[in-house]
């Protein structure tokens, strides 16, 4: 096993990174706060305070949004990557704050249970002024509640990494019921440009990141599909893998990363056992394919992790012909050794 593997635990950099979030937290909600009152002299300290952890959490989860594309687009954004998870339960906390506060303000002293009040006593769904935005709200942080509780690794393995990520993926459904929220409610009485100008902004930067870094996707994913079973496909040139990384391919719809190393290329299935991380953007290091958002580590040749570590991507058969790197159109079983393809020097340059 490669000295540098390590599984993702509590580690220097982890709270480095967690001191910096916390830090910019606090500074966020001290200048809110200061500069709030400042400008409002006459608020309360709750009504402020409200506003605080509101907008820290949506400015966060612009944050977590982009983090996504912009290491597609960047290599030099990875390292905040490593930590996503504890952005996001970062943020809950802060929308949790919120939504808290707000219902104890706004609906603890009549006659119904807080969160009856909260779902019931607003229903002018009619009219867009005075639409019902708090619930919006709420299910939106229902939403939250359930991402952040099953953040942990083990949950992870409890629910197989599809539905884990399926379930996360509902992140861009709360974004939208939070983006309404924030239109339907504060934005129908605000005065001033400063917060529909900023949700403006916000709301086309995620969108374009997105887009942006989609069409790069979509670029990999127009390569061969429809190919025939067992067949060997002409993914590109030697020189187009750099030494030590690797070019991601895709064949008939599956993502291949294609590594180059030591003068052999070996061929996994792109996405990393943890968290679907895309291992063709990783390098070798130590000889062992290297996850680049959290380190896990697979053998080129097997796609195993080294022991004691058990998990396991699927291999396939590779061979390199004239400078041009063929790879089979069906993968071997997680794990499969298949020996690598070997190249002469003169063979890059052809
Ligand atoms: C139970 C859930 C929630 C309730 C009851 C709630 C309630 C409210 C209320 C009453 C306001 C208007 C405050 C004012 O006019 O001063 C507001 C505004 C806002 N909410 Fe929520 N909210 C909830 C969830 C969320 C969540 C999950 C987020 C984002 C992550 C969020 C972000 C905001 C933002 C950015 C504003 C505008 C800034 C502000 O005035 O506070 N809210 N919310
Ligand atoms: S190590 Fe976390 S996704 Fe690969």
């Amino acid at each position: 096993m490669g000295h540098a593997y390590q599984a993702v635990g509590w580690n220097r950099q982890k709270k480095i990174y967690d001191g910096v979030l916390l830090g910019a937290i606090l500074l966020y909600l001290g200048g809110f706060l200061g500069l709030g009152f400042a400008t409002h002299p006459d608020a309360t300290f709750e009504t402020m305070l409200i506003r605080a952890l509101g907008t820290g959490a949506l400015l966060l989860l612009h944050v977590i949004l982009s983090i996504g594309p912009l290491c597609r687009l960047d290599r030099r954004f990875l390292p905040l990557l490593y930590n996503r998870r504890h952005l996001g339960v970062a943020m809950f906390i802060l929308a949790l704050g919120h939504g808290t506060l707000s219902t104890i303000q706004f609906h603890a002293f009549g006659d119904l249970h807080p969160l009856v009040s909260l779902l019931v006593s607003n229903t002018r769904f009619d009219n867009l002024a005075q639409f019902p935005f708090q619930p919006l709200g709420f299910f939106a942080l229902i939403i939250l509640a359930l991402m952040a509780t099953t953040s942990h690794d083990f949950w992870l393995s409890i629910l197989s990494a599809p539905v884990w990520k399926a379930l996360h993926m509902l992140v861009y459904v709360a974004y939208a019921l939070i983006v309404m929220h924030v239109v339907l409610g504060v934005l129908q009485t605000e005065t001033s440009l400063w917060l529909s100008g900023a949700l403006g902004a916000g709301v086309l930067w995620v969108f374009g990141l997105h887009i942006v870094a989609g069409r790069r996707e979509v670029r990999v994913d127009l390569t061969p599909a429809g190919v025939e079973a067992n067949s060997y496909v002409d993914v590109c040139a030697l020189q187009d893998i750099p030494e030590k990384r690797a070019k991601v391919v895709s064949i008939d719809g599956e993502r291949v990363a294609v590594f180059r190393y030591d003068g052999r290329v070996s061929a996994l299935s792109n996405p990393c056992q943890h968290q679907n991380g895309p291992l063709g953007e990783g390098c070798i290091r130590d000889g062992l394919v290297t996850c680049p958002w959290h380190g896990y580590q697979y053998r080129p040749d097997s796609g195993a992790s080294p022991e004691p570590f058990t998990e396991k991507v699927p291999t396939f058969k590779v061979k390199v012909e004239e400078g041009r790197v063929l790879v089979q159109s069906n993968p071997q079983p997680a794990g499969t050794r298949v020996e690598p393809a070997t190249f002469n020097a003169e063979e890059i340059d052809v």
